[in-house]
């Protein structure tokens, strides 16, 4: 209806000069020469140039704001500009900020968040909390602490922080999530959960190695202090470290003692080959010296040679030479 009396206004506008009368719309019938409301909408219309749009349904007021069709204020459990959303179903009487759907007048139990869209810990005692901060009002169920009861105390562990920590845990505190002992263990334990003894400190032992803190007592030793001077053969069994070691030592022993063997072996052996080589070059050298001894002796013979020569037929023929020649 109205639109098309818009329509014919505007055509006669392009017409140009033609005049009509204002929009029933306009408030006290007041428009000027070309259609306009110049004196704003009657109730419920909205939009220049002749209001010709209807106010949302949910707006408070009948009327709404002449050129943007905004609504005033809300009817009760709506917000937006024109009123179109719900507020959350979690705020106090449904009552939430025009502008931005915030509960006003706070949530409703059990819950919290500018919208009340979220669940206070289930571990409060009554389940409510600060409607900020979470906070629980009235502190935490069995097991659990913090301001919003979201974690175990300092003596509980695990998902449901129904686990107790170690009795031997300092103070009995540990990690919440993982139970190892937090503060360090009674005197006399270690390990992460302190479930391990080294009875035989007199001052405490390191928390995670259970090695003695400070000296052993008289008569006692080892990092353990558990082991008994002039008893060592009580010694416990040693680790696996040490017994690793001791058998790197006793191979390297083995193995040097039979180098050693060998080498003793090796020069006696050398020895006796050199003994019998000398044995037999001495053979070698009596030969070779009783072979010139002959020679020598010959040599001692050369007096019965010379007496040979001196008994020599030439002598004789000598002798007998100038015999016959006499
Ligand atoms: C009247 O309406 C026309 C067309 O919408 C517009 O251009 C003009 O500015 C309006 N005049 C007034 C006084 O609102
Ligand atoms: C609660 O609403 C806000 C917006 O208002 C949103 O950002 C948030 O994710 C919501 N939280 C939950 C738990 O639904
Ligand atoms: C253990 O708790 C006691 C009181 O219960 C306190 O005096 C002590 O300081 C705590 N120890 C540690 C290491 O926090
Ligand atoms: C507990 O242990 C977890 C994992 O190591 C760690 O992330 C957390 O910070 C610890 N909590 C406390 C209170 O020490």
């Amino acid at each position: 209806m109205g639109v098309t009396k818009t329509y014919i206004a505007l055509s006669l506008l392009f017409c140009q000069g033609v005049t009509y009368g204002c929009e029933t719309t306009c408030r006290n019938n007041v428009c000027d020469g070309v259609g306009n409301c110049t004196d704003g909408c009657v109730d419920g219309y909205w939009g220049p140039p002749a209001c010709n749009f209807k106010c949302p349904v949910d707006c408070k007021e009948p009327n709404c704001i002449m050129y943007s069709g905004h609504c005033n204020s809300c009817k009760y459990g709506y917000w937006g500009d024109t009123c179109s959303s719900l507020c959350p179903i979690n705020c106090i009487g449904r009552v939430c900020d025009k502008s931005s759907g915030t509960c006003t007048q706070g949530c409703t139990s059990g819950r919290y968040g500018d919208t009340c869209n979220r669940t206070c810990s289930p571990w409060c005692v009554g389940g409510k909390c600060d409607k900020q901060s979470a906070t629980c009002f009235n502190g935490c169920v069995q097991n659990y602490a913090g301001s919003q009861c979201d974690e175990c105390d300092s003596n509980h562990y695990g998902s449901s922080c129904s686990l107790e920590c170690n009795h031997n845990c300092e103070n009995s505190t540990c990690n919440g999530t993982t139970g190892l002992c937090t503060l360090g263990c009674k005197r006399s334990f270690y390990g992460y959960k302190c479930d391990r003894q080294c009875t035989c400190c007199p001052s405490g032992c390191d928390r995670l190695t259970g090695r003695c803190n400070g000296d052993c007592p008289v008569g006692k030793f080892g990092v353990f202090c558990d082991k008994t001077c002039n008893q060592g053969k009580q010694s416990p069994v040693p680790n696996t470290e040490n017994r690793s070691s001791l058998y790197v030592v006793i191979i390297a022993l083995c193995i040097s003692l039979l180098i050693n063997i060998f080498t003793i072996i090796w020069i006696f052996r050398n020895k006796a080959c050199k003994r019998q080589d000398v044995n037999q070059e001495k053979k070698k050298d009596t030969d070779s010296i009783s072979i010139p001894g002959i020679y020598d002796t010959a040599e001692e013979n050369a007096g019965y040679q010379e007496l040979g020569q001196l008994s020599g037929p030439s002598h004789y023929d000598h002798l007998h030479g100038p015999a016959t020649d006499k």
